[in-house]
């Protein structure tokens, strides 16, 4: 049955790969993007576009009064940056701030507010997505500093929200998509969008309750935390 599916920074990478294809197999899609205007390849799909920072509480605010008493299935939380940048040494707090702002918050502000949307919908799903840079016990050589303190952190957040939300039927998890060639992942990367997204879609359609607080690889693997 088609499903309502929300879709984070879809307007490219990752996110535009997975509207493409949810939206190809007739799933309803909103995709998000910080400046729709400019989505053209986004908008090309055909799906509803609606603005959305994940780091601005009045943009999040914007986005739910947008989708208000619209049912939702599952969000699917794919905006994210990340780079390597500096070493601890000479590393600005401020971008372990701004990372946290996105990576982390972002998931978290942008679920609080869907909540009532999740519970008008009938598969409750949230999923978000992770990175193999985010486990603790495979962190042996630093660097990416920024992005693995906040990715980590979306790992507990996810996690505390599955215990928190399993019993009203919610599946939350986390899903790493692998080393994928984005403007993120760049050009060595040796996974293209289309096969993360078809793998991860895969692993997504046969999540059940009991499955809720898993990190998860994109073929449906159990990641290292
Ligand atoms: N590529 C990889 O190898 C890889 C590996 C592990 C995990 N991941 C994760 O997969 C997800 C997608 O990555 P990607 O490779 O597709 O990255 P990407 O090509 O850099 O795209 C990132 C997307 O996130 C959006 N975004 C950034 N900041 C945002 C904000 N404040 N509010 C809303 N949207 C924002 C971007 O929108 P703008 O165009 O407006 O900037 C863009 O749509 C990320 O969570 C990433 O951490 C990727």
């Amino acid at each position: 049955m088609p499903e309502s599916v929300i879709v984070t920074g879809a307007n490219r990478g990752i996110g535009l790969e997975l509207a493409r294809q949810l939206a190809g197999r007739g799933d309803r899609v909103v995709g998000t993007a910080r400046r729709p205007q400019k989505a053209d390849a986004l908008r090309a799909l055909g799906v509803r576009v609606e603005k959305l920072d994940v780091a601005e509480p009045a943009s999040v605010a914007a986005f739910a009064k947008a989708l208000d008493g619209v049912p939702v299935d599952v969000v699917i939380h794919n905006a994210g940056i990340g780079e390597e940048g500096p070493d601890f040494a000479s590393l600005p707090v401020e971008d372990l701030e701004r990372s946290l702002q996105v990576n982390t918050l972002g998931a978290a502000r942008v679920t609080q507010a869907l909540l009532p949307n999740l519970r008008l919908g009938r598969r409750r799903l949230i999923a978000a997505l992770s990175s193999g840079l985010a486990s603790l016990e495979r962190n042996r050589d630093g660097g990416w500093i920024a992005y693995r303190v906040s990715k980590a952190a979306l790992n507990m957040l996810v996690r505390t929200m599955a215990a928190e939300l399993r019993p009203d039927g919610f599946t939350c998890v986390l899903i790493d998509p692998g080393w994928v060639r984005t403007d993120m992942g760049g050009r060595d990367a040796p996974t293209t969008p289309e096969q993360s997204v078809g793998n991860m879609l895969a692993t997504l359609d046969g999540l059940r309750l009991k499955d809720s607080g898993r990190f998860l690889t994109a073929r449906g693997r159990d990641a290292a935390w």
